[in-house]
């Protein structure tokens, strides 16, 4: 949290946006420190989220903008230029882990959803029992960086029609698992990479990242924490095509200097490395241990 606010430096009369309210942590901190007349506009998928702020916030009426909605459809309420800061703080709340009836904590006997949404229709169940072993397991591998993702995707094969709770799933996970001991479940990975997939959380990601980029006025700076690697790649990869001094024809298949054409820079670091969180904050805030934030800076609007 310090460090976010330290890198958007948020200032009165500025226009801020959360794409991820959650709680309402990093809103509240910018409405107060954007005192007295700075505006802020935070939205989150989750409804439940969206109460929980609307009651945190409840005091800020005025210069709040509260809705719910994927940060992809940010450019729908929010015109384009305009931000002098956002951020994105991305994956699950603790609250939403610690709710058993959500779905999304193997520790908790809940059912299969894991939806961030409840207006969506696909659920992690459907996932479990729709999709072909093949699929699976390249989600296992792509999302959550499964090696035994093949051997996991077989027995949940084997086991359609019977799989009905998180507990039943990571339990059948631990007895298909091999490995030795290992500090972390060894359901946990196939948890984080049926919730990606049920959220479709690159794809928002992705789509999100141009969303926002668009909103943020020239000086405008964007802050992300992930929590994944393969969101943190998707950032980095983002601010590294965003940050070059050329670019390439749409139609050219590889980027080869001789198809390169001089263009000025949109973007700038405005740290080079990911920020982790301090030794203290991981002591009060075990969740935040694999938190990589990066922070970048609009130079044309
Ligand atoms: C780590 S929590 C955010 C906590 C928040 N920064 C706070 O201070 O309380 C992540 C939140 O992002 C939401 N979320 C994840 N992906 C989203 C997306 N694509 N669009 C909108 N909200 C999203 C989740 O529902 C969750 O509430």
């Amino acid at each position: 949290m310090a460090e976010a606010m330290e890198m958007l430096r948020p200032r009165p009369g500025g226009r801020y946006a959360d794409g991820t309210v959650g709680g309402g942590g990093h809103a509240e901190a910018l409405l107060r420190m954007s005192a007295p007349d700075g505006r802020v506009f935070a939205c989150d998928r989750d409804g439940e989220a969206i109460e929980a702020s609307r009651i945190r916030l409840g005091g800020f009426d005025d210069r709040l903008e509260l809705r719910r909605c994927n940060f992809s459809e940010l450019g729908a309420w929010v015109p384009d230029g305009v931000m002098d800061g956002v951020i994105l703080d991305l994956g699950v709340s603790s609250p939403q882990l610690d709710w058993a009836r959500r779905g999304f904590s193997l520790n908790k006997d809940g059912p299969l959803d894991m939806r961030l949404d409840d207006r969506q229709d696909l659920r992690a169940m459907d996932i479990l029992e729709q999709w072909d072993e093949r699929e699976l397991s390249r989600i296992f591998f792509e999302l959550g960086g499964e090696r035994h993702a093949r051997r996991y995707a077989r027995a949940i094969a084997q086991r359609r029609g019977t799989l009905k709770t998180t507990m039943q799933l990571s339990q059948l996970i631990e007895r298909s698992a091999t490995g030795g001991w290992s500090p972390i479940h060894p359901a946990t990975k196939v948890f984080q990479a049926l919730r990606m997939a049920v959220n479709d959380e690159l794809g928002s990601l992705e789509r999100g990242l141009a969303a926002v980029w668009r909103c943020l006025r020239a000086g405008g700076r964007l802050a992300v924490i992930a929590f994944h690697s393969g969101d943190d790649r998707l950032v980095k990869h983002f601010g590294r095509r965003l940050e070059r001094d050329y670019e390439i024809p749409a139609d050219a298949t590889e980027d080869v200097p001789e198809l390169r054409r001089p263009k000025s820079p949109e973007l700038r670091w405005v740290v080079r490395k990911a920020i982790q969180p301090s030794a203290e904050e991981v002591d009060h805030n075990a969740r935040s241990r694999s938190a990589r934030m990066r922070v970048m800076e609009k130079l044309a609007a």
